[in-house]
């Protein structure tokens, strides 16, 4: 199978307390799947991981079948993966939001008028063009984490990884996140309390439960 990540008998603990020991996942290009687990069961940790964002104790990491033996591994990956951490505080690089949606491609050398154009519809399709001019710092939990989705989106990454991408959005913006996510041919591992959303995106879920992941 030809897949875009592979996780080998990975195992992780912290301050002592094991999340998860031996986990195996493969996921092929275009397919998604959804973890669901209980507060504290790991998932967070997890994405952070396939990320390349910390280390596992043991196990291993394949993107498109080239093992990540070290952190360093990940910087010919960074393009190819969307991350959208559980708390997107950090996740901003600009003061305005229509200059967040731009960075990545402005910085991959596409010029300033075609990089608006599509900021500019990226931002319609989620419906929130009004906000490009405020300052991110000024905005609402929920709107800084559809605008931290549409930065990410924009890319068109070959792996997205979303960490609650709903949690704070209204039925609306959830809505749209659906018909958006759906749209989208890619890998896509999405971790998301709400049962509803994620039914709306795969069949294929798995729960983080007793250190291992179980499908549902
Ligand atoms: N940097 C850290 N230092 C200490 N403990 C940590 C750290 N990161 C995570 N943990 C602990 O690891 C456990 C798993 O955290 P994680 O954020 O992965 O859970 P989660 O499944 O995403 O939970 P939630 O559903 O609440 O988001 C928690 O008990 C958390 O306190
Ligand atoms: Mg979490």
């Amino acid at each position: 199978m030809s897949c875009s990540v592979n996780i080998k008998n990975l195992s992780y603990e912290i301050n002592g307390r094991v999340l998860f020991e031996n986990l195996n996942l493969d996921i092929s290009h275009k397919e998604k799947i959804a973890i669901v687990g209980s507060n504290g069961s790991g998932k967070s940790s997890l994405l952070k991981i396939i990320a390349g964002l910390i280390k596992p104790n043991k196990g291993k990491v394949f993107l498109f079948h080239e093992e990540m033996t070290s952190l360093k591994e990940y910087k010919k990956f960074r393009n190819e993966i969307g991350y959208l951490p559980q708390d997107v505080n950090d996740f901003f690089l600009c003061p305005t939001v229509i200059e967040d949606i731009m960075f990545n491609l402005r910085a991959k050398g596409l010029s300033k008028e075609e990089v608006y154009k599509k900021a500019c519809l990226m931002l319609e399709q989620l419906d929130i063009l009004p906000l490009q001019n405020r300052n991110i710092f000024d905005l609402s939990g929920g709107e800084q984490k559809i605008v931290a989705l549409a930065a990410i989106l924009i890319s068109e990454p070959k792996i997205l990884l979303l960490d609650e991408p709903t949690n704070a959005l209204d039925d609306e913006a959830q809505e749209k996140i659906i018909n958006i996510l759906n749209s989208i041919n890619k890998s896509m591992i999405i971790v998301s309390h709400h049962k509803s959303f994620i039914q709306s995106l795969t069949p294929t879920i798995y729960k983080l439960n007793q250190d291992n992941l179980k499908r549902l």
